[in-house]
């Protein structure tokens, strides 16, 4: 056990070793599973109450004020004030939106959006960057690099080209939405394609980076899920520092989700919020890895100790060789993900354990929606008001499928997250509305809510025609 008041600690229990927040792992050097940053708070100043992060609001003058996730730097202080990397990420909203909760069959005024696509380069993987860049800064680290279906690469590149060291990005051959290309290359990263998917990209980044020294960015780091943790913060804050009875998010990697739960946790049993919100963690069915582990396979967290509260959770054990086996079974049988929703085409989720964890403390419950439902919502997102990127989508698309199971109660206060912004992925939004093919992906199903774009001949009493006629 460490005597530092902040640390990384390996979160299987029959492990639970610990490590100098100098150190820099991806995995446990011990027995290989996922690493924690754990803090010990009676040796640290944690706030009494959450309300006492507003006062902030009057200093946002200062950079670490202005953040949206360093502002609550006292729930994740691991470096000192001077290794902080912010570039005003996390100045995001929590739209009460009226419309998209029609669509879901939620009541006026319970149905919010949180929108991360409001970040620097437009994902919600702003808020991790920034906490991973200032541990990267903090041991001196001079080139990092990920993989990734897109947001990860773009936020990485930008990060790096604010900071001034070396970014190089993995991604699959044909799988990335230009909007996100786009940006890692104008930003400066060193871009790999590979002929391979997100996870052949994961795997061979991992062995690259342990071969030459790179810094890992991915969601495997755990001082990025720090960062994510103030998404579920500014929720809080946008709700009146009140809890929601639901969290919705959708599910890739399975940081996010990860993040959430380790925020819920912690705020709990430092006694910030009386209760926890159930979390909804969405898959696409073309990419359903989670769905198919919690609901067929009846994956668990078991805590360290029963009745052991919520500081139990945080270490605890649960099936790995199930996962195993179901990773040979995709091998064995060629099973590869396909969904519109390209930012969550992942088979392999790196945080499957840490996301069973978040299900635990959050009571959680798993969905796969398709790409049908996922465009359909998209679109109901852009014509309310706000637009962001299919994956996006699967959130809302979610949350629809809920409320019509009646896992989520219509009266709930639920809360949407909205990961990335519509730009992201032009070709999907044309595809839905124009009825065009998007890179290589027909958008399915009778598309209920298309704008299509009216032909109209250079004649100005057509055109007038057409607009008398709309
Ligand atoms: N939504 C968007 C827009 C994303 O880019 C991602 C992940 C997710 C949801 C899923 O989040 O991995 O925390 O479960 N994108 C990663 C990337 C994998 O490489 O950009 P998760």
């Amino acid at each position: 056990m460490s005597t530092e008041p902040v640390f990384q600690r390996c979160i299987n229990a029959r492990c639970a070793r610990t490590f100098g927040v100098r150190e820099v792992h991806v995995a446990c050097p011990s027995c290989g599973d996922l690493l924690d940053v754990a803090y010990d708070w009676s040796k640290m100043d944690p706030p009494r109450r959450l309300g006492d992060f507003q006062a902030r609001w009057a200093t946002r003058n200062n950079p670490l004020d202005f953040s949206g996730v360093w502002r609550f730097r006292e729930l994740l202080d691991f470096c000192e004030d001077r290794f902080k990397v912010t570039i005003g990420e996390g100045q995001t909203l929590l739209q009460d939106n009226r419309g998209v909760a029609e669509y879901v069959g939620a009541r006026p005024g319970n149905l919010f959006l949180q929108y991360e696509g409001m970040n620097p380069s437009g994902s919600f993987k702003d808020n991790g960057m920034s906490a991973a860049f200032s541990h990267a800064r903090m041991v001196g680290a001079r080139r990092v690099a990920c993989a990734s279906t897109g947001n990860t690469s773009a936020s990485l590149a930008l990060y790096a080209a604010h900071v001034g060291v070396q970014s190089i990005v993995f991604i699959g051959s044909g799988r990335i939405a230009f909007g996100k290309l786009a940006q890692a290359l104008d930003y400066g990263a060193r871009t790999l394609q590979i002929a391979g998917d997100f996870d052949t990209c994961m795997r061979r980044v991992k062995e690259a980076a342990a071969r030459l020294g790179l810094y890992l960015m991915n969601s495997l780091n755990p001082f990025r899920l720090e960062g994510q943790k103030t998404i579920m913060f500014r929720v809080l804050e946008g709700l009146g520092w009140q809890v929601p009875d639901w969290i919705v998010v959708p599910g890739g990697n399975l940081g996010n989700s990860s993040a959430f739960g380790k925020a819920f946790l912690e705020l709990r049993e430092l006694g910030l919020i009386d209760r926890v919100p159930r979390l909804a963690v969405i898959n696409s069915t073309g990419a359903d890895t989670l769905d198919r582990l919690v609901n067929q396979k009846k994956l668990t967290w078991t805590p360290d100790a029963e009745g052991g509260g919520m500081s139990a959770l945080a270490c605890g054990s649960y099936d790995r060789d199930a996962i195993a086996a179901d990773w040979k079974w995709q091998d064995d049988t060629r099973r590869r993900p396909h969904t519109i929703a390209s930012a969550i085409e992942i088979a392999r989720p790196v945080n499957a354990a840490k996301c069973l964890r978040a299900l635990r403390v959050c009571d959680g419950v798993v969905r796969a929606v398709g790409d049908n439902e996922i465009m359909d919502a998209k679109a109901q997102v852009g014509c309310r008001g706000l637009g962001c990127e299919p994956a996006s989508a699967a959130s809302v698309a979610g949350a629809k499928r809920l409320i019509d199971e009646g896992v989520i109660d219509r009266d709930a206060r639920v809360v949407c997250i909205l990961t990335g912004h519509a730009l992201k992925d032009p070709d999907a939004a044309v595809g839905y509305h124009a009825g065009e093919y998007a890179r290589g992906k027909e958008v399915a199903g009778n598309r209920p809510f298309a704008n299509v774009p009216i032909q109209v001949a250079d004649d100005i009493d057509a055109i007038c025609k057409a607009i008398e006629s709309l």
